[in-house]
């Protein structure tokens, strides 16, 4: 139980950092421990939240198209996937790996360690000849894990709009960490929510069953589980806003009373002015333009973006350039 220590340490050490500043926040990545993860779920399964299905549709009618773009029948890699969470789509693009007899090792990558033990026992079953090798690590571990791999070429997934956690510049930055350990011709198939009409995103985000309010609110239970904080949820909303311009979904937990908020395990208080906020997270969408200058500004060559019929979602395979031209 090493590990959920240290991330607990993490936690409170962030949750200190985030809440002590002037203008409050908390890092979305700890959305996703246990109930997060299952509330996540119910997110993917709303009418609303068209994400998830755009590119399950994507890998259900393109996969043909995006195996031959890869060349995935014809040459040898490694897998690798950043934030694999439950792998719904990627089963999709495996089982056509495995039917085109493609010579390949899975490295799915996440931070968390049972939904990776979770995966593999059930990618065993599904795939009993499947080579997979577990990385529990964040993106940043993982890539630099990447380079002590082997030779072979590397295709790296980053799907389901996770991308989107970052902002342009905090993007442009990941894609060059990313570019600097990939090797000439290694591909990177990235899954982006499109720019679309404001209303369908924001639907999405503040949808009318309140299972969003339940994920962001979710922060504020996860401390008072594991830090001991004694947040009382009804003192709290949920608020989402779409910047059309940037793209940009910004949610926040908004503080409905003056409070004080006490951290027994951590020997710290919190104090809450009314209508102070937490910003909790943002959810970039990108237009194709936004993607190609990702793209080419960071050293990689656009192959293809694969759309849905409602050209909600994109996953756009992209190829490491030659660094000497
Ligand atoms: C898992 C980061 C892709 O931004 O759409 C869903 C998380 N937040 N509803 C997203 C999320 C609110 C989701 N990602």
């Amino acid at each position: 139980m090493e590990t959920t220590k240290t991330i607990r340490s993490q936690f409170a050490i962030d949750v200190k950092q985030g809440l002590g500043k002037e203008r409050k926040s908390l890092p979305s990545k700890y959305f996703y421990d246990e109930e997060g993860d299952r509330i996540f779920q119910q997110i993917m399964e709303m009418p609303e939240y068209y994400l998830t299905r755009s590119e399950i549709e994507i890998f259900a009618q393109q996969r043909d198209e995006i195996c031959q773009a890869m060349d995935a029948f014809e040459k040898p890699f490694n897998l690798i996937e950043f934030g694999a969470g439950d792998g719904t789509k990627t089963k999709l693009l495996l089982r056509r790996f495995i039917e085109g007899g493609a010579d390949f090792t899975y490295f799915p990558v996440d931070i968390s360690q049972n939904i990776l033990e979770e995966f593999s026992a059930n990618l065993e079953k599904e795939f009993p000849n499947l080579k997979v090798h577990t990385l529990n690590t964040d993106y940043f571990g993982a890539l630099e894990q990447m380079t002590r791999f082997d030779d072979r070429r590397n295709i790296t997934l980053f799907l389901g709009s996770n991308i989107g956690n970052f902002h342009l510049n905090e993007a442009e930055d990941f894609v060059k960490k990313l570019a600097s350990n990939f090797k000439t011709g290694d591909l990177f198939l990235l899954g982006a929510d499109l720019k679309k009409d404001p209303e369908i995103i924001i639907n999405a985000y503040n949808d009318p069953h309140g299972i969003t309010a339940s994920f962001n609110l979710n922060l504020l239970r996860r401390m008072n589980r594991e830090l001991g904080a004694d947040f009382l949820l009804d003192n709290f909303k949920h608020y989402t806003l779409y910047e059309p311009e940037t793209g940009e979904i910004l949610s926040y937990l908004i503080s409905l009373k003056e409070q004080l908020v006490n951290f027994a395990d951590l020997q710290w208080k919190v104090q809450f002015k009314k209508d102070e906020f937490i910003h909790t997270e943002v959810s970039k969408k990108y237009s194709l333009t936004e993607l190609e200058h990702l793209a080419n500004g960071q050293g990689f060559d656009v192959i293809e973006h694969f759309l849905d019929d409602h050209e909600y979602f994109t996953d756009t395979l992209w190829k490491k350039k030659d660094q000497s031209s």
